[in-house]
Formats: C-alpha cells, structure tokens, sequence
C-alpha cells in the first residue's frame, strides 16, 4: 500500500492568461498526496475550473508544471494522463443508454465487445444502476444520472478524479447521499481526489485538506481543522469560516425538519 504522504500530483507556478489578456489562475503552487481528497473551494469566477482543466489537459497553461508521481505531464494529452473528470451537467450521451454510455469509454480504448459488456455491468452494478441499465439518461433522476457519469470515469480505472461541482444541480438529500458514496468509492480504490466546490459545507464534511481561492490565487490550503482554527487572512475568515456556521446552521434545521416530519 502506497502511504498517503507520497505526492501524487505536484503543481509549479501555474498560470493561465486567456487571449483576451485576463489572467484566470496566476501561480498556482500545490500537490495532492496519494488518495488524498482535496477540495478547491472559492466563489464563480475565481479560477477553479480553469485549474482543472489544466490539471486534466483540456486547456494549455501560460507557464508552469504539473509533475503526476514524478513525471512532468504539464504537454501530455487528456488521454495519457490517467485522469477522470465529473462534470456538474453530467455530459452523458443522452441517445445512448446507461449501459451504452458506460461501455463507450471503454470500446474507445479498443477493449473486446465482451470485456467491455463485463465491466460496464460490474460498475453499473457498483452504483446501483443495474435496474436502469437500459434506460436513456433523460428517464433518470439528477442524481441517477450523476451516478452514470461516476460509473463511466471509474471504468477507465483512472487513478485521480477531478469533480467540477458535480452535486450543484442536486436537491439536498441527493447530494447527502452521493457524498457518503463517493468517500466510499475513493477509499475503495484508493483514488486521488480533487473536487471543486462553492458549498463550504460539502468541502469540510468530505475534504482531507482544502484548498481556498480568491480572485485567481491561492489563499490557504489547510486541513479542515486548520482553516477553522487559524484562517489566513480576513477573506478566508468571512467567506468560509463564517459561510460555514451559517450552512450548518441552515442543515441543522433541514435534518430536524425531516426528522420531525418522520415523526408523524
Ligand atoms: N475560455 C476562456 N476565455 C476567456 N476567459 C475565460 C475562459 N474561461 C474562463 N475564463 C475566465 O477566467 C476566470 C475564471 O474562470 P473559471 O471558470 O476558472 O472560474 P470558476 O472559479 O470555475 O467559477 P464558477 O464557480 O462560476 O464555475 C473567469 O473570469 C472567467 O470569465
Ligand atoms: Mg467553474
């Protein structure tokens, strides 16, 4: 067993400046130790995506490296990566079924017919799909549907997932149930994590370390009880200490509701 301390991922001075000269992500320092779960928490516009898309290959940085265990992979292609992406809209094909969406990544890497049937089914059957295995996506539910989406990442086996807000679209119960899911999924395989977020709730309930963002920096990276005990500065004290307390505040009385309700 690899220990948690080994870095999995180390980030150097990443930047991104797009052509209209705004600069999104201005040197981004950091690393994910293996199995990690970290999450990037900051409100819209601050650079979060633009840091996954880098990390995953879709956009090229300005400067700056990524080294995955060692190796520099800041030029390498999405594919040669070994990287996994959720996405908040879930980006499934909606003409395909649940089984065909899954299967696709891996016919994709040339798999026989058969292994591809097999491992799809076994995944599917993970999520507890296999009831809407022939259904289309727009005969699922949000949350259903994100489970596809989960199922068709983990079937490539990648060794990091990057979550781009996966559960924002998600009612609250949904999400309650996804997160217990995917923290059992990521020690089960031991993958790495990174997961955006702007729900301060969801980064503290699930994240081994956080890392908080503002207007295109980096403002503290810190376990949960760190960021709580000492925030950096007055930004991470307002938006996320105090946010904090308010969403707790706020699921505190949904669970007592639903628990009341229950009741009668
Ligand atoms: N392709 C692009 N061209 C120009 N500017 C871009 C591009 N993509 C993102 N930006 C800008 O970069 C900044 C950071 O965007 P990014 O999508 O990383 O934010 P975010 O933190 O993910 O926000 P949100 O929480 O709203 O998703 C924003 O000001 C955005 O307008
Ligand atoms: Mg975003």
């Amino acid at each position: 067993m690899e220990s948690l301390t080994k870095e999995k991922l180390k980030i150097e001075n990443l930047c991104k400046t797009f052509e209209d000269g705004k600069g999104a992500v201005s040197s981004a320092s950091f690393t994910v130790n293996n199995g990690e779960f970290l999450s990037i928490l900051g409100p819209s516009g601050c650079g979060k995506t633009t840091i996954l898309r880098m990390l995953i290959g879709l956009i090229p940085p300005t400067s700056g490296s990524i080294y995955k265990d060692g190796e520099d992979i800041t030029h390498f292609p999405p594919s040669k990566r070994g990287m996994g992406i959720v996405f908040q809209n879930y980006a499934l094909f909606n003409n395909m079924t649940v089984l065909e969406n899954v299967e696709y990544a891996l016919k994709v890497k040339k798999e026989t017919k058969a292994t591809a049937r097999e491992t799809a089914l076994e995944y599917i059957e993970k999520m507890g799909l296999i009831e809407h295995k022939d259904k289309k996506p727009n005969e699922l539910s949000g949350g259903q549907q994100q489970r596809v989406a989960i199922a068709r990442t983990l079937v490539l086996k990648p060794d990091i997932i990057l979550f781009d807000e996966p559960m924002s679209a998600l009612d609250i119960a949904t999400r309650l149930t996804l997160r217990a899911e995917l923290k059992a999924l990521q020690k089960e395989f031991a993958i790495t994590m990174i997961y955006i977020t702007h729900d301060q709730e969801e980064a503290f309930s699930m994240s081994d370390r956080i890392m908080v963002m503002d207007k295109s920096v980096i403002v503290q990276i810190g376990t949960p009880e760190e960021i709580l005990s000492s925030p950096a500065t007055e930004y991470v004290q307002s938006f996320v200490v105090d946010n904090l307390k308010a969403k707790v505040d706020a699921l505190s009385k949904f669970v007592g509701l639903s628990h009341d309700s229950n009741k009668k």
